[in-house]
């Protein structure tokens, strides 16, 4: 089989045809879609037939199974999470606000893999935003505001108790095993502007999602430059929408990217497997 690798026309993205992830990947093979996946940031690879004993070990190629925080995990394996809708649950979308996963950590994960079991027929796109190009292209008044930030990280506004996904949100029936703790309310520093240790590229890191301020800034100020730099992060140049598919694995570098879910499949099921893959160093 020979690899093929097809460019999106946006930012970022790729899909990668001709590789089966279901056995292990020769150390070529492995080479060359690790070096795909940090030149496109986000790769897809449709028409897999992978069990959960499966998706971690294509995870694990990349790197040791990061910890979920506040996740419950699926019953036949304590390394993959269901991101998971039911056609009749009523909870808003999880994760509608772009963001990088886990970025409150100490070292937050390099990479998220999300494989697609139930996909609905219309809806449920993930977009992803490119925060390498995110950088390069700021205005110049913002980027001399935010250069030697650091941004204060949090957990809080999505997972303590009354947070986005907190007990409130538990009692509305969210099928999704979230673990919600005070444990959330816990800070994390970490440079806005971030230098991918793999790439060396420069990259605008996390968002309002899990920023709750920036080291030095007063909370008016802090929220007025996330609000700006949420819109500057999101720009539309800057997003490549992912359409689903039966069977597709997609693995997102979480150091250079923002992600975000969508609706628009109430009436119809959702379900995917999710590992999150560690760094081994912010
Ligand atoms: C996530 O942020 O892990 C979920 C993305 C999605 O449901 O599309």
């Amino acid at each position: 089989m020979t690899l093929v690798v097809e460019a999106s026309r946006d930012s970022c993205g790729a899909t990668i045809t001709g590789v089966r992830l279901n056995e292990p990947l020769s150390a070529d093979l492995l080479a060359a879609i690790r070096a795909h996946w940090l030149e496109h940031k986000v790769v897809a690879f449709p028409d897999q037939q992978l069990s959960p004993e499966q998706l971690v070990g294509f995870s694990e190629q990349f790197g040791a199974i990061g910890e979920d925080p506040f996740f419950g995990h699926i019953d036949e394996h304590s390394k993959v999470a269901a991101i998971q809708r039911d056609a009749n649950e009523t909870t808003s979308i999880f994760a509608e606000v772009f963001h990088s996963d886990w970025s409150f950590m100490s070292v937050p994960p390099a990479a998220t893999a999300l494989y697609g079991l139930t996909i609905p027929p219309v809806g449920g796109d993930t977009l992803f935003s490119d925060q390498v190009a995110a950088y390069e292209q700021m205005p110049e008044a913002l980027r001399a505001r935010v250069e030697g930030l650091t941004a204060i990280h949090s957990a809080a506004l999505g997972y303590a108790p009354d947070g986005a996904y907190g007990e409130a949100d538990q009692e509305q029936g969210r099928s999704m095993k979230i673990l919600s703790s005070e444990k959330a309310r816990e800070t994390q520093e970490h440079p806005l502007v971030r230098v991918h240790h793999e790439t060396g590229k420069r990259a605008l890191y996390s968002s309002a999602a899990y920023i709750k301020g920036f080291v030095g800034l007063e909370k008016a100020e802090s929220d007025a430059l996330l609000l700006e730099l949420y819109a500057h992060q999101t720009r539309p140049e800057f997003i490549y929408t992912h359409r689903w598919q039966v069977g597709m694995l997609v693995m997102w570098d979480n150091r250079s990217l923002l992600h975000a879910a969508t609706g628009g499949y109430d009436g119809h099921d959702r379900l995917l497997h999710r590992t999150t893959i560690s760094d081994t160093r912010f």
